[in-house]
């Protein structure tokens, strides 16, 4: 046989992914399973971006578009990034539309990584974050932000973990799976360990918009430094847009000049109609409605969640309220198992989906992501089955 790609010897399938294709066989089996481990929106997409869609779709924009994205939308993601974040973006020149967060995430890797170099990047995260660092044949070099510190690597972690190939860091606030996110200071002392190093910063910030607290600072709004700073967003998660895919990065003219390279060569283009309905949804107050509705209800979830917790009263599962995106990282330490036993066990006896926290890193062994983008009834059933499943198991 011909020879394939090493490099993706080092990558495994993702937990994430095979738990969901396990979930949906038995569920086609007639199994009543609560499905909570998936990290996509339960509510559809808001009625006006679909119209504005419907009639993108009615003018004729089916065609090829420019690649860097349309400028109608890089404008809107400028307003957007103007208002929420407080950084003012070039839209000619640094913004680039991207087929989701996770183009956004593939073009900034492209842009700034030569091979071998190191990418210092958060225990436990999203798989993607080291994956793709892999797949560019960079070296993903984990930087443990223990449960103890409130899943932020301590400071001196990133010093301890930097070597002469560093090239860039990886934040991802809130993160998933643990909402967690560090406050402003933390940052400032963050951007300052990267300007020392001269290290590129590139974060992440798909979740940015749900938080339970204070506003979360973006990487790019500390003094000087939107200058190393690679924005990653998208609309999927604010928006419940996940299956438009857009998204976007927003970085120095210099990254998006070779992100554009990286993306006019791989997709071309991100579909013209998705375009025009994202730049109506980033700055319609209709759909800024919307979206402030959805975020209403994951905090009346996580209320309801933390109100059961302290009703039930387990010993065994113990329920950190997140700070942000829209999940709960649920401490099974206590049951002294692996969280790949514990999601499987979950799955057979209390027919509940949940992802181990084993799939995000190794720091993310004895607990499970549990998800609240799903309806208030099927994360009180979901939760409720869980105690119950971890109180007769301890019996
Ligand atoms: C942390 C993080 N970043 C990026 C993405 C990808 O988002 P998108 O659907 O916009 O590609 C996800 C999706 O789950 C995510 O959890």
């Amino acid at each position: 046989m011909n020879a394939l790609n090493r490099q993706f010897e080092l990558i495994r399938q993702s937990a994430t992914v095979a738990m969901a294709d396990r979930i949906l066989a038995l569920k086609a089996s007639g199994l009543p399973i609560i499905g909570l481990q998936v990290g996509d929106p339960d509510f559809g997409t808001p009625a006006p971006v679909l119209e504005a869609a419907t009639r993108a779709l009615q003018a004729g924009l089916t065609h090829y578009g420019p690649s860097s994205g349309t400028l109608e939308l890089r404008q809107a993601i400028a307003t957007k990034l103007r208002r929420d974040e407080g950084v003012a973006y070039d839209p000619a020149a640094e913004i680039l539309v991207t087929h989701g967060g996770i183009h956004a995430y593939y073009t900034a890797l492209q842009a700034i990584l030569n091979p071998d170099d190191d990418v210092l990047i958060p225990d436990p995260t999203w798989a993607t974050h080291a994956n793709m660092v892999v797949m560019l044949r960079g070296n993903a070099v984990r930087v443990p932000a223990p449960a103890e510190h409130g899943f932020i690597p301590p400071l001196e972690a990133w010093a301890q973990a930097l070597t002469p190939k560093t090239r860039a860091i990886v934040l991802n606030y809130p993160s998933n799976p643990t909402g967690a996110y560090p406050s402003r200071d933390y940052l400032e002392q963050l951007q300052a360990f990267a300007q020392a190093h001269d290290l590129w910063v590139v974060s992440d910030e798909v979740y940015g918009s749900l938080y339970y607290g204070e506003r979360p600072t973006s990487a790019a709004a500390l003094p000087g430094a939107k200058d190393r700073s690679l924005i990653v967003n998208s609309l999927s998660k604010t928006y419940a847009m996940t299956g438009w895919r857009v998204g976007f990065l927003a970085a120095p003219a210099a990254v998006i000049a070779n992100a554009l390279k990286a993306s006019q060569n791989s997709i071309t283009c991100v579909a013209p109609f998705v375009q025009k309905a994202a730049a109506f949804a980033l700055v319609d107050p209709e759909v800024q409605e919307a979206a402030a509705r959805m975020r209403s209800a994951y905090a009346r979830r996580r209320s309801l969640v933390l109100r059961l917790a302290q009703e039930l009263g387990s010993s065994r599962i113990l329920v950190p309220p997140p700070m942000g995106a829209f999940y709960f990282f649920l401490d099974v330490r206590p049951l002294r198992r692996s969280s790949v036993e514990v999601c499987e066990s979950i799955l057979e006896k209390a027919q509940v989906g949940l992802v181990p926290g084993s799939a995000f890193g190794a720091q993310g062994e004895g607990f499970v992501r549990m998800t609240i983008a799903a309806s208030d009834e099927d994360v009180a059933a979901g939760f409720r089955k869980i105690i119950g499943w971890a109180e007769g198991e301890s019996r």
